[in-house]
């Protein structure tokens, strides 16, 4: 019953340019391209390892390709938020000495087990005693466990809340953390402020939700997991600096007065959003609108989420009768773009601002692309973007 690891295509199979248009020029790609840039890896990486006062782990759902994996692995990232057993597999199979964080806390019957016993994971979370009781049985080796109580964080500034399905409130964390001390395992605590958040403020007010808690409990936590929300850049979403978070964090922390708690965090989007682009084709343009080779059923379904009323930053390159790929440049006017399966709802839900002389054949590259898109593709239709290329030196 293993689920199936993605099959590998080492960084070093993948073609590799120099620039953008240059592998526009040189492919014409008919169908989509996904283009991985390693130093924006690279820069995202490094902002967790230097700036985040803690240890970041990679939240693995965000871009699960090995394309991406290896390339956060290369970046120094050797923690992982793996939220379910196939991702502790893809992961622990890929790199032996990766350390997998167990942080689904709802989880399939005997997916602890096997995740404790096979792969060694010894962090899993919890938000109710159904859950925690569960765990309790699957895994008897109680002092093994780092079990973090999940408290919900709807706080606002993010653009897609994460706490209506999962996470308790004080009084219930409370309770779990006390029965968690019971039980002979260590308490921890963490939330989720939502993805996308472009209010640092809301990582203070969740924090001081967490010293609630504890105090209501009367326990000393053995650690705390921030979450993920790092936003990502986004057209028509104005991002504050990445210092503004880790010095709000870092304030929030202090007022819990426990300055040797071991402090994590599990970006998804902040760590691999930047590393990749897509290259896509106009196959048709009628009038206002536009038929290209990529859509909600392939890269694009996040768009489609209700309230993620962002777009992805794009450019747009004709290729000459010289055979160079050259930027359109000149008035832009708003576009429906469709995708191209059948289905009518395979739109961008939002007109996108392009060139007025955009034409079939032209290309469009669109930034901000590595998380949560390649992942949620689907082959609907008979359409199934998997072409990948990598810019470097
Ligand atoms: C538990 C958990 N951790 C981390 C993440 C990653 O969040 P983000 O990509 O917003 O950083 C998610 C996203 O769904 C999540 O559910």
């Amino acid at each position: 019953m293993n689920a199936p690891v993605p099959t590998v295509l080492a960084g070093k199979d993948i073609p590799l340019y120099s620039s953008i248009p240059e592998a526009i020029a040189a492919l014409r790609p008919i169908e989509p391209v996904y283009v991985l840039l390693p130093h924006k890896f690279k820069a995202a990486a490094e902002r967790f390892l230097t700036g985040f006062p803690g240890t970041p782990m990679y939240a693995v759902k965000a871009n699960p390709l090995p394309q991406a994996m290896d390339l956060v692995w290369a970046s120094g990232i050797r923690h992982f938020d793996t939220a379910s057993l196939g991702e502790v597999r893809m992961v622990k199979e890929r790199f032996p000495s990766a350390v997998c964080h167990f942080m689904a806390p709802v989880r399939l019957p005997g997916h602890a087990k096997a995740a404790f016993e096979q792969y060694g994971v010894t962090d899993f979370v919890v938000d109710c005693e159904f859950e925690l009781d569960k765990l309790l049985r699957e895994v008897p080796d109680h002092k093994s466990l780092r079990i973090f109580v999940r408290l919900a964080a709807q706080l606002g500034g993010a653009l897609l809340e994460l706490s209506s399905k999962f996470g308790t409130n004080p009084e219930e964390g409370a309770k779990l953390l006390k029965r968690i001390v019971a039980a002979g395992a260590a308490p921890a605590m963490t939330f989720h402020v939502g993805s996308q958040c472009v209010s640092p403020f809301s990582y203070a007010q969740a924090v001081e939700i967490v010293r609630r808690t504890i105090d209501r409990a009367g326990v000393t936590i053995a650690a705390l997991d921030i979450g993920g929300g790092f936003p990502a850049p986004y057209l028509n979403n104005e991002l504050p600096p990445y210092l503004w978070y880790f010095d709000t964090i870092k304030e929030a922390l202090a007022t819990l007065d426990m300055p040797d708690l071991p402090l994590l965090c599990e970006p998804g989007r902040a760590l691999v959003a930047e590393g990749m682009s897509l290259i896509t084709q106009v196959v048709l343009r009628k009038g206002d609108r536009l038929y290209i080779n990529d859509g909600p059923y392939g890269s694009f379904d996040e768009l489609t989420l209700p309230g993620f009323d962002v777009d992805y930053p794009s450019s747009t390159y004709r290729v000459s009768q010289a055979g160079k790929a050259e930027p359109l440049i000149g008035a832009v006017h708003p576009y429906r773009v469709y995708g191209p399966t059948c289905d009518t709802l395979d739109v961008l839900p939002r007109p996108q601002m392009l060139p007025a002389s955009i034409a079939a054949g032209d290309f469009i590259v669109f930034d901000s692309m590595g998380s949560y898109t390649v992942a949620v593709r689907t082959t609907f239709n008979g359409f199934f973007p998997d072409t990948w290329i990598q810019i470097g030196q």
